[in-house]
């Protein structure tokens, strides 16, 4: 059964990396599933000039690449007789007539503008469309991040683009929240009602949030040097991870009640201004190194980056939310790229006992912990203290482990786990808000990222070197230490 309505699907960038490497490929397992109507098209949209042919032809190669056995020759031409294409510069109004001719009497099918392009054409991409009557009641527009570079280009696209699309069709993506794990995590806080009366101060001593990447920066030097991981991770995935765990319990799963008690969090948190950001922050930049084994280049040397540049690869942040749950309780974030590893963790680490009633030479209990792994492979532990087998009481911390993937192993199952664009595109298509972030939100996320950028500007400091292949640079572990803890990897 197709699970949405007929819709255009008009990919903006569509020859870029993430249209190839995820959107096309995300669309080719909906189309495999059996989730697009008959009459539901896949339109790309881009600079270069390619006949339809040639572009379904690059489309199958990304497929077969990207999705490697999963590709079946059989299923293909399902999804081949959607595509089409239009060479057209987001810049110049006359070329929109070449797209209008494509989506001619299709005004009444749900039509989705995904704008994976540079932010700096979101605004002149909605205008053109707007100008060419292309903007039906029908529309939404989905923005890839980074939504502008700072609260100020954020607030001027939001306005523009509000000027054109109503806030109910506009999709601010960040594919984090499309992600199974994510969304488990929701499930794990407000599915239970274990954790809840845990899940606070006095229970809960700190919290630490990693996404660590093995990658470089795979090709976009220039734009990651523009950004930077401050930008490109923390601003969006790491604060929209902190969000569903610090979040009041919603009302309902509705897009607005879930996005009210995101904003409270983002809006509790404590700014980090001048001396402050200092102590509370750390940023690094990868020296040549290995991983797995491999050698790999510096960041300075990759193609694209500019001579001495300062642009961060690695970020520690001690985040703190002045709310009655949470204060005092630090929320560690930290990530990078060409790390030791590929993981992104949740380590939450709970108070010590009041009293040990064990002989401390065997041993004191060690603080719980519960350690949410979203990726690589999805994992919820609990690290509880036990008694090691012998004569002595003596204690050992010992873990209680929930692997996801096995728990829904059956073949039927599996074939349900759906990677997180092909979720968003979904929600996109049939019209649910929930996963993507409101204005007001995206605004607060900015306003607390901005005097952190500022301050670093500002320093004569430059970022710490690390090593590629490592967990970062040394001032990472001071981050912790000063507080007397340490990264769960560390520990
Ligand atoms: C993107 C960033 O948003 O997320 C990339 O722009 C990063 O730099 C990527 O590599 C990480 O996503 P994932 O899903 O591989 O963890």
């Amino acid at each position: 059964m197709p699970s949405t309505a007929a819709c255009d699907f008009v990919l903006f960038g569509a020859t870029g990396d993430l249209a190839m490497r995820k959107l096309l490929p995300a669309l080719y397992r909906r189309s495999a599933a059996g989730h697009l109507t008959d009459n539901t098209r896949i339109i790309g949209v881009a600079r270069m000039a390619l006949s339809r042919e040639e572009f379904v032809n690059a489309v199958e190669t990304h497929c077969r690449k990207h999705l490697a056995t999963e590709f079946d020759v059989q299923q293909w031409p399902a999804l081949a007789k959607r595509l089409d294409y239009v060479a057209l510069d987001a810049a110049k109004a006359d070329d929109y007539s070449r797209l209008a001719m494509a989506l001619k009497d299709r005004d009444t099918i749900t039509r989705v503008f995904f704008l994976s392009t540079a932010p700096s054409l979101f605004t002149h991409i909605c205008q053109h469309l707007a100008a060419h009557s292309l903007v039906t009641p029908a529309s939404r527009v989905v923005l890839e991040k980074p939504l502008g570079h700072d609260l100020s280009s954020a607030i001027a696209i939001n306005e523009q683009v509000g000027a054109i699309f109503a806030e109910h069709q506009i999709y601010r993506i960040d594919h984090y929240l499309g992600k199974e794990a994510v969304q488990n995590l929701i499930a794990l806080r407000f599915g239970n009602t274990l954790f809840e009366p845990l899940w606070r101060r006095g229970q809960i001593r700190h919290v630490q949030i990693t996404v660590a990447e093995q990658l470089g920066v795979e090709g976009r030097g220039a734009f990651y040097d523009q950004t930077g991981a401050l930008r490109d991770m923390v601003q969006n995935h790491l604060l929209q991870l902190l969000c569903i765990l610090a979040m009041e319990p919603p009302a309902s799963s509705d897009a607005d009640a879930v996005r009210d008690e995101k904003l409270k969090v983002l809006r509790a948190l404590r700014p980090i201004l001048g001396h402050d950001v200092a102590k509370k922050t750390v940023r690094g930049q990868y020296k040549s190194g290995a991983i797995n084994g491999a050698p790999v280049i510096g960041f300075l040397n990759e193609p694209g980056i500019t001579n001495g540049s300062v642009t961060e690869t690695f970020v520690a942040i001690k985040a703190e939310i002045d709310t009655w749950r949470w204060a005092g309780v630090p929320f560690y974030l930290r990530t990078g790229k060409r790390l030791q590893e590929r993981t992104a963790d949740i380590v939450v680490t709970f108070e010590d006992v009041p009293h040990s009633i064990f002989d401390s030479a065997h041993a004191a209990p060690t603080p719980n912990k519960l350690v949410i792994r979203l990726q690589p492979d999805e994992s919820i532990t609990l690290t509880i203290s036990a008694k090691q087998p012998g004569e002595d009481m003596k204690l050992k911390a010992v873990n209680l482990r929930l692997d996801l993937a096995e728990s829904f192993k059956t073949e039927s199952l599996k074939s349900r786990r759906f990677g997180a664009y092909e979720r968003l595109l979904m929600d996109v298509a049939k019209g649910n808000l929930t996963l993507f972030m409101r204005r007001d939100e995206l605004d607060s996320a900015w306003r607390w990222i901005d005097p952190i950028r500022a301050a670093w500007s500002e320093s004569d400091e430059k970022p710490k070197q690390y090593i590629a292949g490592t967990w970062g640079p040394a001032a990472s572990s001071l981050l912790l230490s000063r507080d007397g803890f340490s990264w769960h990897d560390e520990s």
